[in-house]
């Protein structure tokens, strides 16, 4: 069996769905592949995957309550690869959005299943994850964490001579707690992952991060002021002088 992801994020690194496709790739069996969709020269790339492929992974940001524009030109071209080869794959969606509530990739759902119906290719469902880029947040804590346990663990060694094992025990809650709020990720992905390994259905099932809106909310906001402090100033370069072939033009 062979499954392939589609990382649909146009961000070169660090996306949600990247983070997200690797994450759900742990948990399949057989072959597996992994392949990033920005451009359009990925598409021959993709297509020439998707021809031996069982299954079909796509996974995506929520962009304008839709599909990325980026994307659409692909799945024109991919449903005449489909209809064109006879292929016959099962795709499953993996969607996540900024906002908290994960039902807000409903109508991305819709759009994949209309897309796979068009195709001839067997839709079988898709997980939507609220607050996606609290995934982002949280790795990063758990690498944190571990940097300081490894540093905390150094200190006391030479200072006291001896390896302090209740330091791994406090990592080990520490990532227990931050995992705490990715648990409906977890379970859902790892449910896709196993409709995925059967080669069955999995619905439509959509999640969230599980922190109360109003701390998402503080924590969104205090995190994309500092991504906007390291990219061009709170108003994220508003005020910042524009080179002239930068201009925006306005129609008169
Ligand atoms: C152009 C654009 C449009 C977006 N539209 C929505 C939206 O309609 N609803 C929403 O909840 N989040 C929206 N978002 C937020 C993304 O879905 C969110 O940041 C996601 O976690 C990005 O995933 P990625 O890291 O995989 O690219 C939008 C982001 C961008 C850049």
């Amino acid at each position: 069996m062979k499954t392939l992801f589609i990382d649909c994020s146009p961000k070169k690194r660090l996306s949600a769905s990247g983070f997200i496709a690797t994450m759900t790739g742990i948990f399949v069996f057989g072959k597996k592949k992994k392949l990033k969709l920005r451009t359009r020269a990925d598409h021959e790339n993709i297509l020439n995957e998707i021809r031996d492929a069982d299954n079909v992974v796509f996974a995506m940001p929520l962009y304008v309550d839709g599909v990325p524009s980026h994307v659409l030109p692909f799945l024109k071209e991919m449903e005449e690869f489909c209809k064109d080869n006879d292929i016959k794959i099962n795709v499953y969606v993996i969607a996540n959005n900024g906002f908290i509530e994960g039902k807000q990739n409903e109508p991305l759902m819709q759009i994949m299943e209309n897309f796979c119906i068009r195709s001839n290719i067997t839709w079988c469902g898709g997980l939507g994850i609220g607050g996606g880029v609290m995934m982002n947040v949280m790795r990063i804590m758990i690498v944190v964490v571990f940097a300081l346990t490894v540093l905390n663990l150094i200190t006391t060694a030479i200072n006291q001579g001896v390896f302090d094992t209740g330091v791994a025990v406090g990592f080990a809650k520490d990532v227990a707690e931050i995992l705490v709020l990715g648990c409906g990720i977890i379970i859902f992905d790892i449910w896709l992952a196993t409709c995925i390994n059967k080669r069955k259905g999995f619905g439509k099932h959509y999640t969230r991060i599980m922190l109360p809106s109003f701390l998402f909310i503080l924590a969104a906001d205090i995190f994309f002021t500092i991504i906007s402090l390291f990219k061009g100033g709170v108003f994220r370069g508003w005020f910042s002088r524009k080179k002239p072939g930068e201009q925006i033009c306005v129609q008169e």
